[in-house]
């Protein structure tokens, strides 16, 4: 039984709960820094000029951002509102766009924002929103690795990335054009827990490295090897082991330095998930509980909240903090919200404690990639955030939406 994964503040959640009303979200900012110091520090113990970058596509809640900013990091934004919020915070970092137009990276450079260009056609780009100093290329190594199909994200059937044939071209255009610096990066998938798969990825990627030195004199300054270091969300599941996969990389870089005769590009990784995940708690209260053809409980927060179950089929640990003391035994049940689709279930034909109505229920690891992917179907409104700090207080830190900002902007009257 992994217990990173099943341990939550419970005090803390029914304090809040006790103060505010459900569904929300609790962060934990001990959590969320621990989370930032070991990834920080386990790569700067191999690198010692390592830079991270937190993915903001994650959880953008600013505070969230100002603490992980706070622990030393940059941030690696992929839309206009994600460099927007950077910036409103006093940060840049790097900018990964996929089918990118040209004025949403103007947007982004005039961020200072390191630009990651996804394609070749892309360098076109440049006459139209200047030329940079420093330019990157994701580049797609040809091999991806994630938890589930949709999370492979290089590899040949990837939208993302120039494919690494092509990448010597892009570089040598890029120069022609005037850029003087340059890096890579590559983002092969997420929620990655194969220790191997990392020193491999980035393996191949210095013999790119290597290819493009060779045909085009380009010399690669820094690599951005992208996120993906995954978090058990199952208790069966272990911890990704990260010094084993940053020791991995050593040796990889290492060798491949001396093999290629390459100068060592400063490197750059950008977690989401490994920062964020396990830090965050979504917090629904029982409603309805259904005898059907199956026991169903019911509660007050839904796949709009945290979409992962419904879009992915994903799990996550689900824990009862009961309204009352009295003894209970556990059955099998599904816990589910009130959209209108049946893949609107948190848990399902799960062993739990059995619930009462006024009980809470607990989704753990729903910091990261959960309310960044909420949405507004049903027109059921997200609701608040609220950040448990290190001195024991809970704050708000975003309110819940209300039934008026669905329909801003239209016609009512
Ligand atoms: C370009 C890029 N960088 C970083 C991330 C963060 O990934 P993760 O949360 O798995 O670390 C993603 C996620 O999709 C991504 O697309």
């Amino acid at each position: 039984m992994n217990e990173s994964v099943t341990t939550f503040p419970k005090e803390a959640i029914a304090r809040a709960a006790a103060d505010f009303p459900t569904p929300f979200f609790l962060y934990n900012e001990a959590r969320l820094r621990e989370n930032c110091q070991t990834f920080r520090d386990t790569f700067q113990t191999y690198f010692s000029d390592f830079r991270p970058l937190y993915a903001v596509k994650a959880n953008s809640n600013p505070d969230v951002l100002r603490i992980v900013q706070s622990e030393g990091f940059g941030f690696d934004a992929s839309s206009r509102a994600e460099a927007w919020i950077v910036e409103k915070i006093g940060a840049t970092g790097m900018y990964t766009g996929n089918y990118t137009p040209a004025d949403e990276l103007a947007f982004a450079a005039q961020r200072g924002f390191i630009l990651n260009l996804d394609d070749a056609s892309m360098v076109d780009f440049l006459d139209e929103i200047g030329v940079p100093e420093t330019l990157s290329f994701r580049v797609n190594p040809g091999m991806g690795s994630g938890d589930r199909e949709s999370n492979v994200l290089a590899g040949p059937d990837a939208k993302f990335g120039v494919p690494f044939e092509a990448a010597s071209f892009v570089y040598a255009a890029a120069r022609d054009k005037g850029v003087k610096r340059f890096g890579i990066h590559m983002m092969t998938g997420s929620n990655n827990l194969d220790v191997k798969f990392f020193s491999q990825s980035v393996e191949k990627l210095f013999e790119i490295i290597f290819v493009i030195k060779k045909e085009t004199g380009v010399e690669i300054d820094f690599m951005n090897i992208g996120g993906g270091f995954g978090v058990p969300y199952h208790p069966d599941e272990p911890r990704l082991d990260l010094d084993a996969v940053v020791s991995g990389i050593r040796t990889v870089i290492d060798d491949a330095c001396k093999k290629f005769d390459l100068k060592e590009p400063v490197l750059y990784a950008e977690p989401g998930r490994f920062i964020a995940a396990d830090m965050g708690f979504l917090v629904g209260k029982v409603c309805v509980i259904k005898n059907g053809y199956k026991k169903f409980i019911g509660i007050d927060a839904a796949a709009n909240d945290m979409p992962r179950p419904s879009i992915y089929g994903a799990y996550h640990h689900v824990s009862v903090i009961q309204c009352d003391d009295k003894p209970r035994v556990e059955e099998i049940v599904s816990v589910v919200g009130g959209i209108c689709e049946n893949n609107d279930q948190f848990a399902k034909d799960r062993l739990l404690t059995e619930c009462r109505v006024g009980d809470l229920i607990v989704v753990h690891n729903s910091g990261g990639h959960a309310y960044a992917m909420g949405h507004n179907y049903n027109g059921r409104t997200r609701h608040a955030e609220y950040l448990l700090k290190i001195d024991g207080m809970i704050e708000k830190i975003r309110d819940a939406e209300k039934i008026e900002d669905l329909f801003c902007g239209t016609r009512i009257d």
